[in-house]
Protein backbone atom coordinates (compact mmCIF):
# COMPACT_ATOMS: atom_id res chain seq x y z
CA UNK A 1 0.00 0.00 0.00
CA UNK A 2 1.45 3.22 -0.66
CA UNK A 3 1.99 5.88 1.69
CA UNK A 4 -0.51 8.87 1.62
CA UNK A 5 1.15 12.16 1.43
CA UNK A 6 -1.59 15.10 1.39
CA UNK A 7 -4.64 13.54 2.86
CA UNK A 8 -6.23 16.62 3.70
CA UNK A 9 -5.94 17.95 -0.07
CA UNK A 10 -7.45 14.57 -1.26
CA UNK A 11 -10.13 15.53 1.42
CA UNK A 12 -10.73 18.69 0.33
CA UNK A 13 -10.60 18.00 -3.67
CA UNK A 14 -13.06 15.06 -3.32
CA UNK A 15 -15.60 16.97 -1.56
CA UNK A 16 -15.23 19.95 -3.49
CA UNK A 17 -18.50 19.49 -5.04
CA UNK A 18 -20.73 18.71 -1.98
CA UNK A 19 -19.40 21.63 -0.58
CA UNK A 20 -20.41 23.70 -3.27
CA UNK A 21 -23.68 21.81 -2.97
CA UNK A 22 -23.92 22.62 0.90
CA UNK A 23 -23.16 26.23 0.19
CA UNK A 24 -26.69 26.58 -1.68
CA UNK A 25 -28.60 25.09 1.13
CA UNK A 26 -27.07 28.04 3.78
CA UNK A 27 -29.48 30.94 2.81
CA UNK A 28 -27.78 33.54 5.39
CA UNK A 29 -25.44 35.07 2.64
CA UNK A 30 -28.44 35.73 0.27
CA UNK A 31 -28.99 39.57 0.14
CA UNK A 32 -32.70 39.41 1.17
CA UNK A 33 -31.88 36.80 3.99
CA UNK A 34 -33.99 37.35 7.55
CA UNK A 35 -33.82 36.45 11.00
CA UNK A 36 -35.76 34.12 10.69
CA UNK A 37 -33.63 32.21 7.75
CA UNK A 38 -30.39 32.51 10.32
CA UNK A 39 -32.79 31.51 13.45
CA UNK A 40 -33.42 28.08 10.98
CA UNK A 41 -29.99 27.90 9.80
CA UNK A 42 -28.56 27.74 13.85
CA UNK A 43 -31.58 25.66 14.62
CA UNK A 44 -30.90 23.04 11.35
CA UNK A 45 -26.86 23.36 12.10
CA UNK A 46 -27.41 22.20 15.97
CA UNK A 47 -29.64 19.70 15.19
CA UNK A 48 -26.70 17.84 13.18
CA UNK A 49 -23.54 19.26 15.25
CA UNK A 50 -25.17 17.90 18.43
CA UNK A 51 -25.30 14.15 17.96
CA UNK A 52 -22.82 14.24 15.84
CA UNK A 53 -20.48 15.72 18.17
CA UNK A 54 -21.80 12.77 20.75
CA UNK A 55 -20.66 10.27 17.81
CA UNK A 56 -17.33 12.02 17.67
CA UNK A 57 -16.72 12.09 21.42
CA UNK A 58 -17.65 8.62 21.98
CA UNK A 59 -15.19 7.43 19.51
CA UNK A 60 -12.32 5.94 21.89
CA UNK A 61 -10.13 6.17 18.72
CA UNK A 62 -9.97 9.68 17.84
CA UNK A 63 -9.14 10.57 21.35
CA UNK A 64 -6.39 8.34 21.51
CA UNK A 65 -5.34 9.74 18.15
CA UNK A 66 -5.62 13.09 20.13
CA UNK A 67 -8.65 14.82 19.09
CA UNK A 68 -9.90 16.38 21.95
CA UNK A 69 -13.77 16.21 20.75
CA UNK A 70 -15.02 18.17 24.47
CA UNK A 71 -13.46 21.00 23.92
CA UNK A 72 -13.98 21.27 19.38
CA UNK A 73 -18.06 21.02 20.64
CA UNK A 74 -19.46 23.89 18.74
CA UNK A 75 -23.39 22.68 19.16
CA UNK A 76 -23.30 24.84 22.57
CA UNK A 77 -22.07 27.80 20.75
CA UNK A 78 -25.48 27.63 18.35
CA UNK A 79 -27.23 26.94 21.85
CA UNK A 80 -26.22 30.41 22.29
CA UNK A 81 -27.02 31.98 19.38
CA UNK A 82 -30.54 30.70 19.70
CA UNK A 83 -30.99 31.56 22.90
CA UNK A 84 -29.63 34.70 22.27
CA UNK A 85 -32.67 35.27 19.82
CA UNK A 86 -34.74 34.39 22.20
CA UNK A 87 -35.46 30.64 21.46
CA UNK A 88 -35.18 27.65 23.41
CA UNK A 89 -32.24 25.27 21.98
CA UNK A 90 -33.55 22.24 23.77
CA UNK A 91 -37.02 22.17 21.39
CA UNK A 92 -34.79 21.87 18.61
CA UNK A 93 -34.92 18.36 16.67
CA UNK A 94 -31.90 16.34 16.24
CA UNK A 95 -30.82 14.43 12.65
CA UNK A 96 -31.10 10.50 13.46
CA UNK A 97 -29.65 9.81 9.89
CA UNK A 98 -26.09 10.38 10.68
CA UNK A 99 -22.74 9.45 8.93
CA UNK A 100 -21.54 6.10 10.69
CA UNK A 101 -18.46 6.96 13.03
CA UNK A 102 -17.42 3.36 13.13
CA UNK A 103 -13.02 3.38 11.96
CA UNK A 104 -10.49 5.75 12.77
CA UNK A 105 -10.42 6.75 9.00
CA UNK A 106 -14.52 7.60 9.15
CA UNK A 107 -14.37 9.47 12.28
CA UNK A 108 -11.26 12.04 10.72
CA UNK A 109 -13.50 12.61 7.33
CA UNK A 110 -16.93 13.28 9.51
CA UNK A 111 -14.40 15.28 11.45
CA UNK A 112 -13.07 16.99 8.51
CA UNK A 113 -16.16 17.99 7.38
CA UNK A 114 -16.88 20.16 11.08
CA UNK A 115 -13.81 21.05 11.72
CA UNK A 116 -13.25 22.26 8.00
CA UNK A 117 -16.62 24.80 8.11
CA UNK A 118 -14.26 26.32 11.38
CA UNK A 119 -12.56 28.00 7.86
CA UNK A 120 -15.48 29.22 6.54
CA UNK A 121 -17.19 30.45 9.15
CA UNK A 122 -15.11 33.49 9.34
CA UNK A 123 -16.14 34.54 5.47
CA UNK A 124 -19.24 33.68 6.41
CA UNK A 125 -19.65 36.29 9.22
CA UNK A 126 -17.29 38.95 7.48
CA UNK A 127 -20.20 38.95 4.04
CA UNK A 128 -23.28 38.57 6.37
CA UNK A 129 -25.95 40.43 4.19
CA UNK A 130 -27.17 44.04 5.55
CA UNK A 131 -30.37 42.68 7.41
CA UNK A 132 -28.07 40.22 9.23
CA UNK A 133 -25.21 42.47 10.38
CA UNK A 134 -26.28 43.44 13.34
CA UNK A 135 -25.96 39.99 14.64
CA UNK A 136 -22.40 39.95 14.62
CA UNK A 137 -21.24 39.99 18.53
CA UNK A 138 -24.60 39.41 19.80
CA UNK A 139 -25.26 35.85 18.14
CA UNK A 140 -22.33 35.04 15.83
CA UNK A 141 -20.64 32.46 18.35
CA UNK A 142 -20.90 29.25 16.02
CA UNK A 143 -19.49 31.77 13.03
CA UNK A 144 -16.86 33.09 14.88
CA UNK A 145 -15.96 29.24 16.48
CA UNK A 146 -12.63 29.20 17.67
CA UNK A 147 -12.28 32.92 16.98
CA UNK A 148 -8.02 33.60 17.09
CA UNK A 149 -7.78 30.01 17.78
CA UNK A 150 -9.39 28.83 14.33
CA UNK A 151 -5.87 28.78 12.57
CA UNK A 152 -4.25 26.87 15.61
CA UNK A 153 -7.12 24.35 15.74
CA UNK A 154 -7.04 23.66 11.92
CA UNK A 155 -3.14 23.04 12.05
CA UNK A 156 -3.89 20.67 14.80
CA UNK A 157 -6.03 18.83 13.04
CA UNK A 158 -4.23 18.42 9.91
CA UNK A 159 -0.84 16.82 12.23
CA UNK A 160 -3.56 14.36 13.16
CA UNK A 161 -4.55 13.55 10.13
CA UNK A 162 -0.86 13.63 8.56
CA UNK A 163 -0.08 11.10 11.47
CA UNK A 164 -3.18 8.63 11.18
CA UNK A 165 -4.01 8.51 7.08
CA UNK A 166 -1.02 6.56 6.19
CA UNK A 167 -2.19 4.53 3.57
CA UNK A 168 -4.85 5.02 0.62
CA UNK A 169 -7.46 2.42 1.88
CA UNK A 170 -6.83 5.20 5.09
CA UNK A 171 -7.20 7.92 3.03
CA UNK A 172 -10.51 6.35 0.95
CA UNK A 173 -12.01 5.38 4.38
CA UNK A 174 -12.10 9.10 5.25
CA UNK A 175 -13.43 10.19 2.15
CA UNK A 176 -16.34 8.11 1.87
CA UNK A 177 -16.55 9.66 5.78
CA UNK A 178 -16.72 13.12 4.77
CA UNK A 179 -18.75 12.85 1.43
CA UNK A 180 -21.06 10.92 3.23
CA UNK A 181 -20.99 13.85 6.02
CA UNK A 182 -21.79 16.24 3.32
CA UNK A 183 -24.67 14.51 2.01
CA UNK A 184 -26.34 13.52 5.02
CA UNK A 185 -26.11 17.00 5.68
CA UNK A 186 -27.45 18.61 2.60
CA UNK A 187 -30.79 16.26 2.90
CA UNK A 188 -31.03 17.32 6.63
CA UNK A 189 -30.57 21.46 5.65
CA UNK A 190 -32.55 21.13 2.61
CA UNK A 191 -36.22 20.93 3.85
CA UNK A 192 -34.94 23.50 6.74
CA UNK A 193 -33.18 26.31 5.34
CA UNK A 194 -34.81 26.53 2.07
CA UNK A 195 -37.93 28.28 2.63
CA UNK A 196 -38.16 31.61 5.17
CA UNK A 197 -41.33 31.61 7.20
CA UNK A 198 -42.78 29.39 9.82
CA UNK A 199 -41.73 27.52 13.18
CA UNK A 200 -38.20 25.52 13.88
CA UNK A 201 -40.82 22.49 14.17
CA UNK A 202 -42.02 22.50 10.54
CA UNK A 203 -39.60 20.26 9.39
CA UNK A 204 -39.37 18.11 12.45
C1 LIG B 1 -22.75 29.75 2.46
C2 LIG B 1 -22.16 28.69 2.96
C3 LIG B 1 -20.67 28.47 2.96
C4 LIG B 1 -19.68 29.26 2.51
C5 LIG B 1 -19.78 30.62 1.85
C6 LIG B 1 -18.42 28.59 2.78
C7 LIG B 1 -17.18 29.10 2.49
C8 LIG B 1 -15.99 28.49 2.76
C9 LIG B 1 -14.69 29.07 2.53
C10 LIG B 1 -14.43 30.48 1.97
C11 LIG B 1 -13.77 28.15 2.90
C12 LIG B 1 -12.24 28.28 2.79
C13 LIG B 1 -11.71 29.01 4.00
C14 LIG B 1 -10.20 29.03 4.06
O1 LIG B 1 -9.54 28.24 3.40
O2 LIG B 1 -9.68 29.86 4.83
C15 LIG B 1 -14.48 26.99 3.37
C16 LIG B 1 -13.89 25.86 3.83
C17 LIG B 1 -14.59 24.74 4.24
N1 LIG B 1 -15.95 24.64 4.42
FE1 LIG B 1 -17.31 25.98 3.87
N2 LIG B 1 -18.69 27.39 3.37
C18 LIG B 1 -20.04 27.28 3.52
C19 LIG B 1 -20.74 26.25 4.09
C20 LIG B 1 -20.15 25.10 4.57
C21 LIG B 1 -20.87 24.02 5.20
C22 LIG B 1 -22.38 23.98 5.47
C23 LIG B 1 -19.96 23.08 5.51
C24 LIG B 1 -20.18 21.76 6.20
C25 LIG B 1 -20.52 21.70 7.48
C26 LIG B 1 -18.66 23.56 5.07
C27 LIG B 1 -17.47 22.86 5.18
C28 LIG B 1 -16.23 23.36 4.84
C29 LIG B 1 -15.01 22.61 4.92
C30 LIG B 1 -14.87 21.14 5.31
C31 LIG B 1 -13.97 23.46 4.55
C32 LIG B 1 -12.47 23.17 4.54
C33 LIG B 1 -11.95 22.99 3.13
C34 LIG B 1 -10.45 22.69 3.19
O3 LIG B 1 -10.11 21.52 3.28
O4 LIG B 1 -9.67 23.64 3.17
N3 LIG B 1 -18.83 24.78 4.50
N4 LIG B 1 -15.83 27.24 3.27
Amino acid sequence: MTAAREPLRRLKGDTADLHQQAELHVRILDADATLTDYRHYLAAMLGYHAPLEDLLQAHAGLGAAGFDAPRRRRAPMLATDLLALGDDPRGVPQCTSLPPVTSLARALGVAYVLEGSTLGGRYILAKLPPPLERLRGHATAFLVGYGPETGSHWRAFAAIVARELTTRAAEDEAVAGARETFVRLIDWLAPRTRAAGGSLREAS
